[in-house]
């Protein structure tokens, strides 16, 4: 078997600390593709529902099935209202900041503790990329969005996904000192799935092959699965 040699001589070398916030976020997301996108939909305590596109968003295990999404600090301080409403409700014993999730778990809980990671296609383009703007109002309805119930959580769903993950919050880590740009991590256990038979049967399993998810490049660039290619495995050397 050919083996490729590992060209480092011409690599360029970068301490991320010479680089400045933002060069690291631009290097990410151009160098980290094509992210998945996960459209969260969520509801506040006081039963506002939201919906916003995170394509710092993954896959973690399948036991317990789990998923997460990255919402940034804002510029101002101020936490996305994903991440706000992913917390858990407030407790009648909460004072008006608790502490929640083990690790690093700074934040007021005042949420529903849930979330849903709906999966989204090429159509759902324009509505990600308008819902990724700070609405004063529900993106549902400013952008004609259907929310359809959830059945274990209280966050709606996105009608007509073709993948929907019920999700209850099961920790939030928050990287930073919860200043502007630090980054979060809500961690979510799915209780519920709902697939669109067009692309999955009742066991979950792909009917085509391949779904055509939407997901982002940098920037504005976005793409969709439309080359997928298999490739045979090498075997192992024999262990002596
Ligand atoms: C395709 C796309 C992906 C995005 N991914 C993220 C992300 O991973 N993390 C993040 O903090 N913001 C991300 N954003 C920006 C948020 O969607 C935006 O800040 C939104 O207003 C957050 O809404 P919320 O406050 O209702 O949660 C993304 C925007 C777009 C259009």
């Amino acid at each position: 078997m050919q083996r490729v040699q590992l060209q480092c001589a011409a690599m360029l070398s970068i301490d991320p600390e010479t680089l400045s916030r933002k060069e690291r976020y631009e290097l990410l997301i151009q160098a980290v593709t094509p992210r998945p996108i996960g459209f969260i939909s969520t509801v506040s305590g006081e039963g506002r529902t939201n919906i916003a596109p995170y394509s710092f968003f993954n896959a973690v295990a399948a036991e317990p099935m789990t998923l997460l999404f990255c919402p940034v600090t804002g510029r101002d301080g101020r936490d996305k209202d994903s991440l706000r409403n992913a917390y858990p409700p407030k407790q009648p014993q909460d004072s008006a900041a608790v502490e929640f999730s083990g690790q690093g778990g700074r934040g007021i809980s005042g949420g529903t503790g849930c979330f849903v990671a709906n999966i989204v296609l090429n159509h759902h383009a324009q509505a990600v990329a308008d819902a990724g703007q700070d609405w004063e109002t529900s993106e549902f309805e400013a952008l004609g969005l259907e929310a359809a119930p959830s059945r274990c959580v209280a966050a709606p769903r996105l009608s007509g996904a073709p993948a929907a993950f019920e999700c209850e919050t099961l920790e939030i880590v928050r990287l930073g000192d919860g200043a502007a740009g630090t980054g979060n991590i809500v961690i979510g256990k799915v209780v519920h799935i709902w697939l669109d038979p067009e692309h999955f049967d009742a066991k979950g399993r792909l009917i085509n092959g391949v779904l055509p998810a939407l997901a982002r490049l940098g920037g504005n660039l976005y793409c969709q699965v439309q080359a997928p290619f298999s490739t045979p495995i090498s075997k192992l050397p024999s262990k002596q």
